[in-house]
């Protein structure tokens, strides 16, 4: 049996239309699933809609509908971005789905029997924005004297019934269990982030709502509707079958990864493991908090009017093209910047110019000069030493790097490996071979297709498509049938396009 291999993404709200930030945060959990499927790993992989709360219910009353209407319609851009994406989740889970409900009930229950939860009055700051309450201590001050959050977004007085969750009681448990599992909040600065903040104190959290009723029913508790963090978390394990457990449950829970932006790294590290332990379930390996996509250095905001669109840049660059850029530019776990000209220049370099016309210039090679038949690879030292090349990035620094979930690093070994082909075309000239040594030159190509195909499946869980088209006309060619006539794969894009 393949070991088992969980990763989730966090749930988005659809309080709007997914921006580039999404579609990051999509990709990279996609290419760390297409990863560990390639390692041999049985994966399993969600993604989904984050659908209750203030923030969804205010969203459907400026649009003037109910908030399951809203949601429906909203959460489905979200499926429609990943399926365009070629996200290949299992289940896009949404938090309106009934199983959720039951899920997240059954958590509440458990968490309540082992005597955590408590009734009484929530008098403090909450930001809907960011859905989330905060102590007087961690506010700041806005250029017109208003209270902001530390995220930067505006806090409301909220007094309020409520039921809470002793999170004290946990504060020692989670600092034991940080020690212990030094990989459970990564990259390392989050983890520092984190420690600090458990180890300033951990007040109590208000887990439920009583001002508005979109959200998960607390059990026994009418007028109450559960905070929208604790559903939401919970998602992760509805997916799986809880509360009834079965296959899903006992082969992959406890997740291997949520990867999940920085912002919301306090939610999954701090909150998710204490109700975890609450419940007497086990808790997930690491919580891995993503860097912020940036355009041009600047957040995007709907009011300065820079969000970047994924299925426009789907459309203009190509799927590959994108998913290559926002893996290759930024190195993981830090903020990225996202420029026209910064995809352009690298999809062309590196994708259509180097990998792209590599393979091109191979196969036309062979479709032209040798009846499209593949040749077996020569065996001369220049060809041993391509080889091996190749084979080190391809079994050794490529995976070493994706298992760490250092993309950049790993498609900077990758590229260094096609250039060094490139290279070796150059220095052998197998057109100037096609008449003074027709044998050699059958080799060279030989030799090139044999570095191509694992260089091909060693991009393609960052290139999914075309890494399987340049694998499907190679493998076209198995037991000596011809390949037929090769397209390039990768499209050359325009500098001079439209602005964005
Ligand atoms: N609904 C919560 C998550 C609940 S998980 C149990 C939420 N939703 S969100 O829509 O605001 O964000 C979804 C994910 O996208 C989060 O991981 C967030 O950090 C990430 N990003 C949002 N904007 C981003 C960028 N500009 N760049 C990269 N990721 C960003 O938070």
């Amino acid at each position: 049996m393949a070991d088992p291999f969980y990763v989730t993404t966090a749930i988005s709200y659809p309080n709007g239309r997914p921006h580039i930030g999404h579609a990051y945060e999509a990709i990279a959990a996609d290419a760390i699933a297409r990863f560990q499927r390639a390692q041999g790993r049985d994966v399993r992989f969600q993604t989904g809609t984050d659908e209750h709360g203030l923030k969804m219910a205010q969203a459907a009353r400026a649009e003037g509908v109910e908030p399951r209407a809203y949601a429906d319609k909203m959460s489905l851009v979200f499926k429609e971005m990943c399926d365009t994406l070629n996200i290949s989740y299992d289940r896009f889970i949404r938090t309106s789905d009934a199983d959720h409900y039951r899920a997240s009930q059954a958590i509440w229950s458990a968490m309540a029997e082992r005597g955590d939860l408590y009734l009484d009055r929530y008098e403090g700051w909450y930001s809907v924005r960011d859905e989330a309450f905060y102590d007087e201590k961690e506010l700041t001050v806005g250029e017109g004297g208003e209270k902001l959050s530390p995220q930067g977004t505006p806090v409301e007085w909220t007094a309020e019934e409520s039921w809470f969750f002793r999170l004290s009681a946990y504060q020692q448990k989670l600092l034991d269990h940080y020690a212990a599992n030094p990989g459970f909040i990564q990259p390392e600065s989050r983890r520092n982030e984190v420690l600090r903040f458990v180890e300033g104190g951990l007040s109590d959290l208000s887990i439920s709502r009583t001002s508005f009723d979109w959200g998960v029913p607390a059990p026994d508790s009418p007028g109450h509707v559960m905070y929208v963090w604790l559903d939401a978390l919970t998602n992760y394990l509805t997916g799986l079958g809880y509360p009834d457990g079965g296959e899903l449950f006992d082969k992959y829970w406890p997740a291997n990864i949520h990867l999940v932006g920085k912002d919301v790294v306090r939610f999954h590290a701090v909150y998710w493991p204490a109700f975890l332990m609450s419940a007497g379930l086990p808790l997930p390996t690491t919580v891995y908090g993503h860097g912020f996509m940036l355009v041009r250095g600047e957040k995007m905001s709907k009011s300065v009017g820079n969000v970047v669109d994924p299925f426009t840049m789907a459309e203009r660059y190509g799927v590959d093209s994108l998913r290559y850029f926002l893996l290759r530019e930024v190195t993981f776990g830090q903020d990225g910047s996202y420029s026209h000209e910064a995809i352009v220049n690298r999809a062309n370099a590196e994708l259509a110019n180097s990998f792209g016309n590599l393979a091109q210039r191979t196969f036309s090679m062979i479709y032209k000069n040798l009846d499209g038949a593949i040749p077996a690879a020569g065996r001369a030292p220049e060809d041993d030493v391509l080889l091996r090349a190749v084979s080190n990035a391809v079994e050794r620094e490529i995976p070493d790097a994706f298992q760490r979930l250092a993309f950049s690093q790993g498609i900077e070994a990758w590229i260094q490996a096609v250039f060094a082909c490139n290279a070796y075309v150059d220095a052998m000239a197998p057109w100037a071979l096609r008449k003074s040594d027709p044998n050699r030159m059958s080799e060279v190509l030989g030799t090139l297709v044999a570095a191509i195909r694992p260089l091909a499946q060693a991009i393609a869980p960052i290139v999914p498509e075309s890494a399987q088209k340049i694998i499907d006309l190679i493998d076209s060619g198995a037991d000596g049938s011809p390949i037929g006539q090769p397209q390039p794969v990768f499209p050359r894009l325009e500098l001079e396009a439209a602005e964005s």
